[in-house]
Formats: structure tokens, C-alpha cells, sequence
């Protein structure tokens, strides 16, 4: 009996912790996957292939975008539109949300947010990107989802996910019953349990934080990064700086080992950088179901209210002694 775990195996397996589940989530995850391995297979020969650069337009960020945010963008949407199980698309690379109207998915129930490619400043220099979703189950009942079912907040998420293409490509999700990570087999095309139900250590010696807008921080945040910087044998400080730009990276790695990624508000995003649809409610989620903590610094991420679809966040987000922490500071001092 081959100790081999598939993705869709293990898909099918948990299925049976929904009694209201007839396959629709399962097959919905299953398209993703399809979509991953794909977007896989570009991000690994990217240099051999026309997918380098900029791609010469802007999103509604007002990010230049890549070619291979492009292409990951039209690969998940592809995925989407032809699984039948998506009746709407919110995509961090498109200004509206997306309405599929297919025959195959007039009776999907499922909405996904979906950053396709994240940490696009790393694919020309050949670091870690990621991509992340979301999933939430449309509140409405008949015709095209509305702006309510769009805005739902992070409690409402059924499933939510990160596939990091990175020196092996995973895909890490949570149903809401814990965190299971699965490593891309390619020799048999496969996503593999490798890791089962992952937690993320309550402690850690990882700060992840882009220290080049320290100027501009908030005092509570200043006065953590000199907190994990003061030497205090202890509780094992100076802690270590870690920080690669692409918050899947960072995040995946704090998530094994312990440690805390925060980006605050900051001079050139005074509401913070990230994304609280389709970065970090889905992170916080994941997080959370590790055991972990996640909070804009005074309130969980999970319960801020939504109110735009590319509304933005700051977010402090790992081990959760580390958050408390870090929330202590900014309570007292911002
Ligand atoms: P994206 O590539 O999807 O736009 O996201 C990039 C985000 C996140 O992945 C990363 O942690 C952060 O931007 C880095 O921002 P700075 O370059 O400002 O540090
Ligand atoms: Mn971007
Ligand atoms: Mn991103
Ligand atoms: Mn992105």
C-alpha cells in the first residue's frame, strides 16, 4: 500500500467532515490545484520562456504589473470558470470582481478572492513567490452573487490557501479543522501530504518586517523591532531579521519555525500595504487553524468589517506570543 497521500485523495478523505458537503468545495479545491501546477510549471522555467518583466500595464493598485502576475491571473481564473464551481472571481490583479455566468456554474455557490501571484518583485531574481486564496460560500440565493456576497468578512471564509513556488512548491490550506500542507511531486504530477495538521510554534525568534520604512513606523512599532534587537540570553534575543518580500515566503517559513511578519502603516501606505480580502484575511485563517495570531495591531483581522474589495490592512501575523507582544507595544505606545 503506497504511504503516498494525494491532494484529492486527502480532499476526499476530509470531505466526510462536512455531512452537507455533496463535493462541490472538493472539486472547487481541486480546480485550484490544477491551476497551481500549471502556474508551477511557468514559475520554474520562467527565465527560458517570454514570462520575465513587466507586462506593461497597471492594476488598480497602481502596481506595475508582471508578466507572470498576468499569467498566473488568467490561469486561476481559466481554472475557475471551467470547474463550475465558482460563481464569482475578486482577483487582486482586477479592478471589479469577475461574474462567471456559465451554464456549468448558474448553481455554484462559492466565491474566491484570489491574490494569483504574490511577491512579483521576486520572480526577475528568482526568490519565492507564492500565490494565496480564499473561499467563501455566496449568501444569496439566486442570480449573480451581490456586493454582499462579496463583502463578507474573514469569519465567513470556508476554506482559504497558499501554493509557494519556492525550492519545492507546496500547497498549504485550511477547511477551518486544521492546516495541512502538501509538497508537488513532479515526477508524478501530484500534490503530496508531507505536512499534517501543521502548527505554528507560540514562540519564535523571527521578525519579519521591512526595516527601510522604520523612519515612518508607529512608536509601538519601533519599540518592538528594539525589543527583538536588545540582547536578553533569557528569552533568546536578539531575535533574527528575516524578511523577503513576498509575504507567502515569509509567512510559510514563520509558520515552521516560529516568528512574526508585520507590515504597518507606513509614510507611503498610511492604511498599510496588504490586502485584507485576498491576502490577509486568507493568511490570518491560516494562521489562526495553526495555532497562531493575527490583528491589525489593536483588533483580529479576521473580525475588520469589508468594505471595499481592495481595501487595505496593516497586519501583524505568526507565533502568537510574538503578536501579543508586538500588540502590547502598539497599545502602549501608538
Ligand atoms: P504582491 O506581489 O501580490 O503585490 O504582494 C507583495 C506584498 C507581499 O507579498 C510582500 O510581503 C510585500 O508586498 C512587500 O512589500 P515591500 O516591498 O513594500 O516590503
Ligand atoms: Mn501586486
Ligand atoms: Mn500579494
Ligand atoms: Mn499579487
Amino acid at each position: 500500500m503506497s504511504k503516498i497521500k494525494t491532494l484529492g485523495q486527502f480532499i476526499i478523505e476530509k470531505q466526510a467532515d462536512f455531512p452537507y458537503a455533496k463535493g462541490e468545495l472538493s472539486r472547487l479545491l481541486r480546480d485550484i490545484g490544477i491551476a497551481a501546477k500549471i502556474v508551477n510549471r511557468e514559475v520554474n522555467k520562467a527565465g527560458l520562456v517570454n514570462i520575465l518583466g513587466e507586462a506593461g500595464t497597471t492594476n488598480v493598485q497602481g502596481e506595475g504589473q508582471k508578466l507572470l502576475d498576468v499569467y498566473a491571473n488568467d490561469q486561476f481564473i481559466g481554472a475557475l470558470q471551467s470547474g463550475g464551481e465558482c460563481c464569482t472571481v475578486i482577483s487582486e490583479e482586477n479592478d471589479e470582481y469577475i461574474t462567471i455566468n456559465s451554464d456549468i456554474s448558474k448553481n455554484a455557490k462559492y466565491i474566491v478572492a484570489i491574490d494569483p501571484l504574490d511577491g512579483s518583485s521576486n520572480i526577475d531574481v528568482n526568490v519565492a513567490v507564492g500565490t494565496i486564496f480564499s473561499i467563501y460560500r455566496r449568501k444569496s440565493t439566486d442570480g449573480n452573487a451581490t456586493i454582499d456576497d462579496i463583502l463578507q468578512g474573514g469569519t465567513e471564509q470556508v476554506a482559504a490557501g497558499y501554493i509557494i513556488y519556492g525550492s519545492s512548491t507546496m500547497l498549504v490550506y485550511t477547511t477551518g479543522k486544521g492546516v495541512n500542507g502538501f509538497t508537488l511531486d513532479p515526477s508524478i504530477g501530484e500534490f503530496c501530504l508531507s505536512h499534517p495538521e501543521m502548527k505554528i510554534p507560540k514562540d519564535g525568534t523571527i521578525y519579519s518586517i521591512n526595516e527601510g520604512y522604520y523612519t515612518h513606523f508607529p512608536d509601538g512599532v519601533k519599540k518592538f523591532i528594539k525589543y527583538c534587537q536588545v540582547e536578553d540570553k533569557t528569552t533568546n534575543r536578539p531575535y533574527t531579521s528575516r524578511y523577503i518580500g513576498s509575504m507567502v515566503g515569509d509567512l510559510h517559513r514563520n509558520m515552521i519555525k516560529g516568528g512574526i511578519f508585520i507590515y504597518p502603516v507606513t509614510a507611503q501606505a498610511p492604511n498599510g500595504k496588504l490586502r485584507l480580502v485576498y491576502e490577509c484575511n486568507p493568511m490570518a485563517f491560516i494562521i489562526e487553524q495553526a495555532g497562531g495570531k493575527a490583528t491589525n495591531g489593536y483588533e483580529r483581522i479576521l473580525t475588520l468589517d469589508v468594505k471595499e474589495l481592495h481595501q487595505r490592512s496593516a497586519i501583524f501575523i505568526g507565533s502568537e506570543n510574538m503578536v501579543k507582544k508586538a500588540e502590547e507595544m502598539m497599545q502602549m505606545f501608538s
